[in-house]
């Protein structure tokens, strides 16, 4: 972006933002993901803007010197009979003579020009500083996201996602905030403080030293208290995030707060957590609240040895009292920048502790990444392959032992087992959303991770065991599988999943809106929207987590319809818990305690009496109960 349009940068369609976001961040090995984003790069783009947004506050403070003049040529020069004999005067005499009716129209004409300038200024400084306070807010919040976005699952899972929230947000404000109202500010007033001190040397260099032997404990306050209000506003921001994580981890789970009555106790949660924020930001901001008065009383100090000193060398007739007065109102408005800086800690610290928070999450490691010699992947067969691999979710414990197992082209594979046996886990390593910590994985006899993660993806599908709707019509969340898709495309997908049923009877058809806040749909119909999902994307390799458990025996039945269809010709990885699913599947790999204990198919597994002949019985038990009961 440059600097000259950064202003009036046109409206982007969003989807041409979106294609533009993928071109960007098509992951390429020859590309560094660039992981900190110093300020300098940030406000680079901008120094036109923040230059003259600098000459519009310089104009301002201009417009302000100027404004008493008007006023003092109509009390010195029209109403008095004297003329006054100032040099600024005769410039004004020279061009407009001593014609007091001149003078007059002048002296008004210049109260309008003032006001006029100082309003363009005003208006120019208002704009430009918003601009870029936007744009750089704009591009933190783009660079946060995608990152978020590429950070592994491992991340995501010991995130908490309110926190991440409020930091794309919150803390993206703050820094806005601070260029916005800040940034400008703080160098003019340094600006004019050099400035002041420079006059002031000219004026009195002794006076000024004197002035100026405040300053160290100035500076050692505004500095110890400068930290002291960072690290409270680091607390503070700490604190907005855990309670955005509470009610964003609350209200997404409503229903089983509702189920369980537990209504009462989340409010008084968030009370908790709120008091507590109540009183950290309390302690945050009595520590601002001392500082600007603080500041005022060493100036105070400051002064006061000025008129000390200055008044004795005016009783020893060395100094005249008016050199003593335009020495002290020189110094006030020395001090004046010092203590408008003072003030500005406070938007500058939480800006600070932004920015910290944000670099936090930019430098985390993406964790699953692609190497640098990745490529593309080929079109698959479908050959999965796992060669004694082993994987930990953390450093402690770990989930998968050695597991080896292999699944051919166009089979269908079960993986059964008692919970928390390692299922998922095993499956949760074909698409990389780990990594496993040693072994290898193989697809059509290549390690996984010689092939970039997305192409890898993008020939897998997934139906997993609770289907995330988005707040968008049917047609778009079926299209989710592939945005690429036709109408005809989607609506041959629906009737394929056995959805196109349950959609036809919807009030807007495949335009209805739903998901969150949308219309809701039962457990089998998202399902079957999730298989539709899946089956649009036609991939070699199809994956299911138990994508029927929670279904009543109807809806089971059209999902299990739509599955058949979905699994022909396709390498699938199901794990099931339903004796019809796993009886069919060309492959069964009994999982325990993170190893594959037995494999083969039912017929040989039932023979060997093993852990999954005891696991077949119980379930064959409990249908035949069902059944009698
Ligand atoms: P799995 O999630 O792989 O078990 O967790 P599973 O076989 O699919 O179980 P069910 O049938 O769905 O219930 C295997 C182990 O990994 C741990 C779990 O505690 C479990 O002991 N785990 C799982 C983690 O440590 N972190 C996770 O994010 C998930
Ligand atoms: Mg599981």
């Amino acid at each position: 972006m440059d600097s000259g349009n950064s202003g009036s940068r046109p409206a982007i369609h969003p989807l041409i933002v979106e294609k533009r976001l993928s071109e960007k961040n098509e992951p390429s090995p020859h590309r560094p993901i660039q992981r900190r984003l110093s300020i300098r790069t940030l406000l680079r783009p901008h120094l036109g803007s923040l230059t003259l947004g600098f000459v519009a506050i310089a104009g301002e403070s201009l417009a302000n010197l100027l404004e008493p003049w008007p006023l003092k040529i109509v009390l010195d020069d029209v109403l008095r009979s004297k003329s006054s004999n100032a040099w600024t005067m005769r410039i004004v005499h020279a061009f407009l003579g001593y014609d007091k009716m001149a003078l007059l129209k002048f002296a008004c004409a210049a109260v309008l020009a003032i006001a006029v300038f100082d309003a363009i200024c005003t208006y120019g400084e208002k704009y430009l500083t918003t601009s870029v306070g936007q744009w750089v807010s704009y591009d933190l919040r783009l660079s946060i996201y995608s990152h978020i976005q590429r950070l592994s699952l491992a991340f995501h899972d010991q995130k908490r996602t309110g926190d991440l929230i409020s930091r794309v947000t919150d803390d993206i404000e703050a820094i806005q905030s601070f260029i916005m109202n800040g940034l400008l500010g703080v160098l003019i007033n340094a600006m004019t403080l050099v400035g002041m001190i420079g006059v002031m040397f000219y004026l009195n260099w002794r006076f000024t030293l004197i002035a100026l032997s405040v300053v160290p404990a100035l500076f050692v306050m505004v500095y110890s208290y400068t930290r002291r209000i960072k690290k409270a506003s680091r607390e503070v921001r700490k604190k907005e995030g855990e309670i955005t994580s509470v009610v964003e981890e609350v209200l997404s789970s409503i229903r089983v707060v509702k189920a369980f009555a537990r209504e009462d106790y989340e409010v008084q949660r968030l009370e908790r957590e709120s008091l507590e924020a109540v009183d950290i930001a309390m302690r945050a901001r009595s520590l601002k609240a001392k500082l600007t008065p603080l500041v005022g009383i060493v100036v105070a100090v400051g002064t006061g040895l000025v008129l000390w000193f200055g008044a004795r060398l005016v009783l020893t007739g060395a100094l005249s009292a008016g050199g003593l007065v335009v020495f002290i109102l020189y110094l006030g408005k020395m001090y004046k920048p010092m203590q408008e800086i003072s003030k500005m800690t406070d938007t500058y610290s939480k800006a600070a502790v932004g920015y910290e928070r944000i670099q936090e999450v930019l430098q985390t490691s993406v964790g699953v990444k692609d190497t640098p010699k990745a490529r593309r992947a080929p079109k698959f067969h479908g050959d999965i392959e796992f060669e004694n691999v082993s994987f930990a979710y953390n450093d402690e414990a770990p989930v998968l032992n050695g597991v080896s197992l292999q699944i051919k082209a166009g089979q269908v594979s079960a993986l059964v087992g008692p919970t928390g046996a390692g299922k998922t886990s095993i499956i949760s390593l074909i698409p990389r959303f780990y990594d496993p910590s040693s072994g290898v994985i193989k697809i059509d006899g290549t390690d996984i991770k010689r092939f970039q993660q997305k192409s890898l993806r993008h020939q897998m599908s997934f139906v997993l065991q609770e289907t995330v709707l988005f707040h968008a019509p049917v047609w778009q969340n079926i299209a989710y599988g592939k945005p690429s898709c036709t109408r005809q495309e989607i609506i041959h997908a629906a009737a394929l999943a056995n959805a196109s049923e349950f959609i036809d009877k919807m009030p807007d058809g495949y335009n209805t809106i739903i998901g969150e806040r949308g219309m809701t749909l039962s457990g089998g119909q998202r399902q079957r929207i999730a298989i539709a999902r899946a089956v649009i994307r036609n991939t070699p390799i199809l994956i299911l987590d138990e994508p029927t458990s929670g279904l009543d025996s109807a809806s089971e039945q059209l999902v299990f319809e739509a599955l058949d269809r979905l699994m022909q010709g396709k390498t699938v990885a199901v794990i099931a818990h339903r004796l019809s699913t796993i009886q069919k599947a060309d492959v069964i790999f009994v999982v325990k305690d993170g190893h594959i204990v037995e494999s083969g198919k039912h017929e040989e597994l039932m023979k060997l009496n093993g852990v999954y002949a005891e696991l077949h019985n119980l379930q064959f038990q409990d249908v035949v109960t069902a059944e009698v009961s």
